[in-house]
């Protein structure tokens, strides 16, 4: 496995190489934030729609899905509190003229305190070896102290200036912290401002701003102004779920770490409407349910974790994030909310509209309570990279770059290699292809020798990879090789189809769920 530390870069590095992520607009110098998925990076993509499809809307036989039109009318977005409060607070740097999120330049100030922390903890634990107490020196250490105490009275001020939207006490904290711009150096800042992280765009051929609209920056309002159509019109009775996936868009000040945080992205949300009152006994279970269709990834449970928040959002009952440990440490890959009634009957507020569904067993109408798992497509894409990306060293010396995705969202299920290019063995080839591909997306390749084939098999994790040979002339066998033990038995040809369809089916995955 690659260092941690620079195993992004390699991740890039492997993505563009073999046709996974490109940077957009790349002739044009890229444009910061955007991405396009390669030919590898789509059917990957698409695989763990399908994994997130398959687990939420063909497994729940009381969940459904919709596709709403990514524009909206602009009232959804006051109604939902977007417009008003959808900011991020923005500083410059008066030198270098860089643009950062104040928020981020004081996290980022707090983060190297904790560093400092956890560098005089691994000096202790060097100089007392074994006889080193970890809980007895965090307490009793006094420069730990001092940091842990600065660290607590920083968080106590920062979550205050956060929550008051104190603009002015950000900047002052700035100030007293002495926080640097990193490219000019200097301390010479700007006033904090609000910046609105909706883009927004023209309706029609009139520019004025009655016609302002907004690119949606999450999926899940187009769910909510649909619940009655998809209620009544599927006779849905509460609890139900309504799954969706499809672009979001926010203009993210400080857009970094490759796919994790883009201007352009995907989401996969699914509301669950039910009963007031039950909303905390759904959250628990939506918890451990989105908990699980990750595990069944296998990317080992030592890399997830929930982070519950204190104080949720004015809208929230309960919320927490599965974080996962990217290379560049935990963040949040999904965030689970008990989102009470609150834009639902902002909706009703708005529009005018009646909102609420009738219970025939309580014989009674009322606005439902919605729990929101709401999943970043391109977070979990980054995290079956880094946690598949695997460099080996074999045992002839050699090394070898391999992508151990699970098998049901590998790119290509199949290869189909035939040894040389004469003899009739291209043919033959051709011929086994054509029988899988209506099953499976399969690759041919007869260019170079059949190790440099099976590398770029490997590097992009296809599982299996079919040799035909002179045998398979006389007697219908091919080789077959796995991708991760290297293995290779001979097989009758026939029997290819059912071997790869068990070792991708997604069965496995998807029953764990339960
Ligand atoms: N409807 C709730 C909602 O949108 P969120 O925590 O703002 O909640 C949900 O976003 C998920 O969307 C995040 O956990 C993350 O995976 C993904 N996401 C959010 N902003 C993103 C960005 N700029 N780039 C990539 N993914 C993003």
């Amino acid at each position: 496995m690659a260092d941690k530390s620079d195993l992004l870069k390699k991740i890039i590095a492997h993505s563009k190489e073999y046709g996974f992520v490109f940077p957009s607009s790349e002739i044009y110098d890229g444009l910061s934030a955007v991405y396009d998925y390669g030919q590898n990076g789509v059917e990957l993509k698409n695989n763990i729609k399908e994994y997130w499809w398959a687990s939420m809307v063909q497994m729940h036989e009381n969940i459904v899905g919709l596709d709403a039109a990514i524009f909206m009318h602009p009232t959804i977005w006051k109604a939902s509190g977007h417009v008003d409060a959808f900011n991020d607070p923005l500083i410059d740097n008066k030198d270098s003229k860089k643009r950062y999120r104040a928020d981020v330049l004081i996290e980022d100030y707090i983060a190297k305190v904790e560093a400092k922390i956890e560098k005089e903890v691994a000096k202790g634990k060097k100089k007392f070896e074994d006889s080193f107490d970890e809980e007895q020196f965090r307490n009793t250490n006094p420069n730990v102290l001092r940091n842990a105490d600065k660290i607590e009275k920083l968080n106590a001020r920062f979550k205050k200036a956060l929550e008051d939207s104190d603009l002015v006490d950000l900047k002052k904290m700035i100030e007293d912290l002495e926080i640097a711009c990193p490219v000019s150096g200097s301390k010479n800042w700007t006033e904090v401002r609000q910046f609105n992280l909706m883009f927004d765009t023209k309706l029609g051929s009139v520019s004025d701003d009655s016609n302002t609209i907004y690119l949606r920056p999450e999926t899940a309002q187009g769910i909510f102004v649909n619940y009655l159509n998809v209620q009544k019109s599927g006779r849905m009775k509460v609890p139900f779920g309504i799954a969706q996936i499809g672009k979001a868009f926010r203009n993210e000040i400080v857009a970094r770490q490759f796919i994790f945080r883009m201007r352009e992205f995907e989401q996969m949300e699914m509301q669950f409407f039910v009963k007031p009152g039950t909303q905390m006994e759904w959250y628990e279970k939506w918890k451990q349910e989105r908990l699980q269709w990750h595990l069944n990834m296998g990317f080992g449970e030592e890399n997830y974790r929930f982070h519950d928040h204190l104080k949720p959002a004015h809208y929230a009952d309960a919320a927490t994030d599965i974080e996962y440990n990217f290379p560049m440490g935990f963040k949040e890959l999904e965030g689970i909310h008990s989102r009470t009634d609150f834009d639902l009957k902002k909706h009703e507020e708005f529009s005018g509209k009646k909102l609420q569904y009738f219970d025939p067993e309580e014989d009674k109408s009322y606005i439902p309570y919605v729990v929101e798992t709401s999943l970043g497509l391109d977070r979990t894409f980054l995290a079956v990279l880094s946690s598949s990306y695997t460099e080996e060293k074999l045992e002839d010396g050699s090394e070898r770059v391999v992508l151990k995705v699970p098998p049901f969202l590998a790119p290509t299920k199949v290869a189909v290699f035939p040894l040389t290019k004469k003899d009739g063995l291209p043919e033959k080839a051709r011929e086994i292809m054509d029988s899988l591909k209506y099953d499976f997306i399969c690759r041919y390749e007869e260019k170079d020798t059949i190790g440099k084939r099976y590398r770029r098999q490997d590097a992009i994790g296809t599982p299996y990879c079919i040799t035909i040979d002179q045998q398979t002339m006389e007697d219908g066998t091919v080789t077959i090789r796995d991708r991760d033990s290297m293995k290779q038995d001979r097989i009758a040809s026939e029997k290819v189809g059912d071997i790869v369809a068990e070792k991708v089916s997604m069965r496995k995955a998807l029953s764990n769920n339960d």
